[in-house]
């Protein structure tokens, strides 16, 4: 059965994943916040990302069959940049999309999403009604969003919040090559916020003005960027599946040529079968791109442009440049092979609020289990990876008596103090309080009941097998550290 994205919307609501921004003043269309359950859940998702991508990073890269370790590091960048940074990388003239208006009720569209010549907000209800007069001609909209730096409001102190994290660590190449005695092949990460003024916000969080990115870009020799990019291509798709996407959610889609950025050797998307989308169809969650010398040479020539099969420098009337790059020497000295070069690049740009997405809806299950009568009721249980879920384990006393509510209280600190994220809830009927954590995803409760005492167990109940093992109390925290690694 299909998902209901109002079903999800609204639990994410209701259980404090995700709000409108700024709600009480009637919510600010484009933006979103996280509660407390879904900042902790999206933390989770860029710590996962980080973990696997930079600090426990330990892989074997086997691009040509000969097998070679590689270093990732990762930075932190600004998110004003020199303005500079967005004409030499293209952005200033090209990141556009194409807008129409309709003149009749000024709803301003993204060109791609109008699939007629009528108005999408008010379908034609009389003949004359919203008809192509009423549209105007597509026109170029930049998406980067301005501000002005410092107190003086003159065009010269204009500057953009950065429409994706990549160019910071683009004019930082040099800084960690110096700094950190990387060697190429090696990636450099950064999760941080990005800004796109976009037309026409939509779907949730899936297209939201700001939002957050998982960028790494890898820095690898010419000769071997094509295996690069078919590795990262396939270890990032896997990365999905690994936090529990099933695979027949998830696709990889090569693009066409004629999808391709202008500088772009090869481009595949990871896409996710989002719940708000017609079958058979599906949202991107991540590009993994080829992206050649583009990138660095923007940066040391100025603004490159395709011609023929070369990337040249764009140049004004008067033959000069037409957006200056740094000037700087962005290239690479491998001092094995004496040989200098501008390295190719290989970049993986995921979204962390469209993966955070993803999981929710991957997560959203309804079955129907026996009450603590018997009666069947139907249950809600977000089937999070344990390595995702917001909480890890709830700690529940049998009774508010006999000590019990003492010793869950002990297991409930020391759990803290190993660093589970738990909560502990002795209200209502024990059936009532598994069916909250099903409900926000917790994978493991813990039930301190009356033979806790005597013999020095509890039981453990898992959320999505229902399965209740006794274990030893004085087992808990190394058994939670036991499932969360397998
Ligand atoms: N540096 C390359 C780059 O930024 P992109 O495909 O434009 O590539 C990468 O963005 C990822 O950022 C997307 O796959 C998506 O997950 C996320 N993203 C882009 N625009 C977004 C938006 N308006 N709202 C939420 N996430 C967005």
């Amino acid at each position: 059965m299909k998902k209901s994205m109002d079903t999800i919307v609204s639990l994410c609501k209701r259980r404090g994943f995700v709000f409108p921004s700024s709600e009480i003043y009637g919510g600010s269309n484009g933006f979103w916040d996280y509660g407390p359950l879904g900042a902790q859940l999206k933390r989770n998702v860029r710590e996962a990302w980080w973990g696997d991508m930079v600090t426990n990073h330990n892989e074997l890269g086997i691009p040509d069959g000969a097998v070679s370790t590689f270093q990732m590091v990762g930075v932190e960048t600004s998110i004003i940049m020199h303005p500079q940074v967005w004409k030499a990388s293209g952005h200033y003239d090209l990141f556009h999309d194409m807008m129409i208006d309709c003149r009749e009720c000024q709803a301003r569209f993204r060109s791609d999403h109008v699939a007629t010549s009528q108005c999408p907000r008010k379908p034609s209800k009389a003949p004359g009604d919203h008809e192509a007069c009423q549209l105007t001609e597509p026109r170029e909209f930049n998406l980067m969003f301005k501000t002005i730096i410092g107190a003086l409001s003159g065009e010269e102190n204009a500057a953009f919040l950065r429409p994706e994290t990549a160019q910071g660590m683009f004019v930082n190449f040099k800084n960690v090559v110096d700094s950190s005695r990387v060697k190429i092949p090696f990636g450099i990460a950064q999760v941080g916020k990005s800004f796109r003024n976009e037309i026409t916000p939509r779907n949730f969080t899936f297209r939201s003005r700001e939002f957050e990115q998982m960028e790494m870009e890898f820095f690898c020799h010419p000769d071997q960027s094509r295996q690069w990019y078919e590795y990262w291509r396939n270890r990032r798709f896997q990365w999905y599946i690994d936090l529990g996407i099933t695979s027949d959610n998830l696709i990889l889609r090569d693009h066409d040529a004629d999808e391709l950025s202008h500088y772009s050797v090869g481009t595949a998307d990871v896409e996710y079968a989002f719940p708000f989308l017609p079958d058979g169809e599906y949202g991107e969650l991540e590009g993994i791109a080829h992206r050649g010398d583009f990138d660095l040479r923007s940066h040391m020539e100025g603004k490159l442009v395709r011609q023929g099969d070369d990337l040249v420098v764009e140049t004004d009337e008067h033959g000069q440049p037409r957006h200056r790059g740094s000037g700087k020497d962005l290239t690479y000295f491998d001092d094995q092979s004496r040989e200098r070069f501008a390295p190719h690049v290989i970049e993986p740009a995921a979204g962390a609020d469209r993966a955070t997405l993803a999981f929710l809806c991957e997560a959203y299950h309804e079955d129907e289990q026996p009450d603590d009568k018997g009666n069947m009721q139907s249950r809600v249980l977000m089937r999070f990876h344990p390595r995702l879920a917001p909480v890890k384990v709830a700690v529940f006393p049998l009774i508010k008596k006999e000590g019990m509510p003492e010793t869950a209280g002990r297991l409930y600190q020391d759990l803290k103090a190993a660093g589970i994220a738990s909560v502990y809830d002795q209200q209502g009927a024990i059936g009532r309080r598994y069916r909250r954590q099903d409900e926000i995803g917790t994978p493991f409760c813990i039930t301190i009941d009356g033979d806790t005492a005597t013999d020095g167990t509890v039981t453990i109940r898992d959320r999505d097998s229902l399965e209740q093992q006794r274990i030893p109390l004085d087992s808990v925290v190394d058994n939670i550290h036991g499932r969360l690694r397998s």
